[in-house]
């Protein structure tokens, strides 16, 4: 590629550099699963799923749009800030790593753009194809580096061209992991559509169960417990993973799971700690589309209010919804005291995503 070619495709970038410097006068809340995308990608996206009283077409703007319905829905509720990604599956669908590869820094480039004179109410995560680890640490670094990105999300597995899906477990990906502490930067984990394999041999038998209900927490967990027990933490203790609905099901379960995986191999597995122990160093939770109020009592318990907090996931849940929840129900039911519902709401965010650096 020519030298002019190179800088009339870099130049478009460029003006869109941005800083932020968060002063975190304000009281509102700090959502960060919520989902954008490009008119390119609606085939690779969820959307056949709106909440009630939205149709298909409303739901499908709704994912488009970022300055409009969403940021007036925010200005009415009290949400602050939205970190922005892909909505699922996005990258994590396409098979192909070089279609898939330019196919994320289009994304990149694009909500880098799209956000650019509004970064006190909006910020990013990158989306990466995660074919090729390598390529993955510098796609992040770029999008860290260049647009101030504030972590990555990825929509649990990998499809591939040869009908294999990748998981972020093994050594090969010791060079992204390695990459995301470099930066200091979280991976928020969030779940996707199951592989036409995985629904013959899972779901056939109960197709509603393929989807939010049920098989997107069965996969992703999975999937962030095989991060656990192969020792991914114990190689990079700094890196920061979140996970949304409130933990996709493991914090409720963390006694059975920890106390069965002892078991599992007599001389022990990849892993040099239990489960519980990496909600305290490792994994946070958001309240994304889990709005359940004795299910986070319960977590306060198990996990505490350090490792929790709030997200809506919209536009697949309403923006007034988890703000009705945090901002009334959640004090009626008088588990949380103001300073620590202020945590939930954001601070806890502020720190985890970086804002006040
Ligand atoms: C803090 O940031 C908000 C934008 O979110 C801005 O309106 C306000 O003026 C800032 N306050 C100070 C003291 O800088
Ligand atoms: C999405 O798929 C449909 C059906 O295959 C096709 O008609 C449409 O052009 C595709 N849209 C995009 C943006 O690729
Ligand atoms: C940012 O740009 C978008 C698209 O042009 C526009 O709709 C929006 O009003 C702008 N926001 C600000 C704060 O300038
Ligand atoms: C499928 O492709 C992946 C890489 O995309 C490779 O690691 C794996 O070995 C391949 N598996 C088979 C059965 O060809
Ligand atoms: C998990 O590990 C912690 C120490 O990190 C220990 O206190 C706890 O008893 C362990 N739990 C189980 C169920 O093994």
């Amino acid at each position: 590629m020519g030298l002019t070619l190179q800088i009339l495709l870099v130049l478009p970038v460029l003006p869109f550099i941005f800083a932020r410097k968060w002063n975190n006068t304000g009281k509102g809340t700090i959502a960060f699963e919520e989902a954008w995308t490009l008119p390119d990608l609606i085939n690779f996206t969820d959307h056949k799923s709106p909440p009630p009283g939205t149709t298909v077409e409303q739901f499908e703007a709704n994912l488009f749009d970022i300055h409009n319905q969403r940021l007036s829905q925010m200005d009415a509720t009290g949400v602050d800030f939205m970190v922005l990604s892909c909505a699922t599956p996005c990258i994590q669908a396409i098979p192909d790593p070089t279609t898939a590869e330019e196919m994320a820094r289009t994304v990149n480039n694009a909500l880098a753009a799209s956000i650019s004179n509004n970064t006190f109410r909006f910020g990013a995560f990158g989306t990466m194809a995660m074919h090729n680890p390598a390529v993955a640490a510098a796609e992040l670094e770029r999008t860290v580096k260049e647009f101030g990105f504030l972590g990555a999300l990825l929509n649990d597995y990998q499809q591939t061209p040869n009908g294999t899906v990748l998981f972020y477990d093994q050594p090969e990906y010791d060079v992204f992991w390695e990459k995301v502490v470099e930066l200091d930067v979280p991976v928020y984990l969030h779940p996707r559509s199951a592989v036409p394999e995985l629904v013959a041999l899972q779901f056939q038998q109960a197709i509603w169960l393929n989807g939010p209900s049920q098989g997107y927490a069965v996969t992703l967990s999975n999937h962030i417990l095989g991060i656990c027990t192969n020792g991914v933490f114990d190689r990079f203790p700094k890196v920061k993973l979140i996970v949304g609905h409130l933990g996709e099901r493991i914090p409720s379960d963390l006694a059975r799971i920890d106390e069965q995986l002892l078991k599992e191999i007599p001389n022990g597995l990849p892993m040099k700690r239990n489960i519980t122990s990496y909600w305290q160093t490792n994994l946070f939770e958001t309240t994304s589309g889990n709005f359940a109020t004795p299910l986070l009592k319960f977590h306060l318990e198990t996990i505490g209010l350090n490792r929790i907090m709030y997200s809506i996931d919209y536009p697949y849940i309403n923006i007034q919804e988890g703000q009705t929840w945090i901002d009334e129900l959640l004090p009626q039911a008088g588990i949380l005291s103001q300073a620590d519902l202020l945590k939930l709401k954001r601070e806890t965010a502020i720190e985890v995503l970086g804002l006040n650096k």
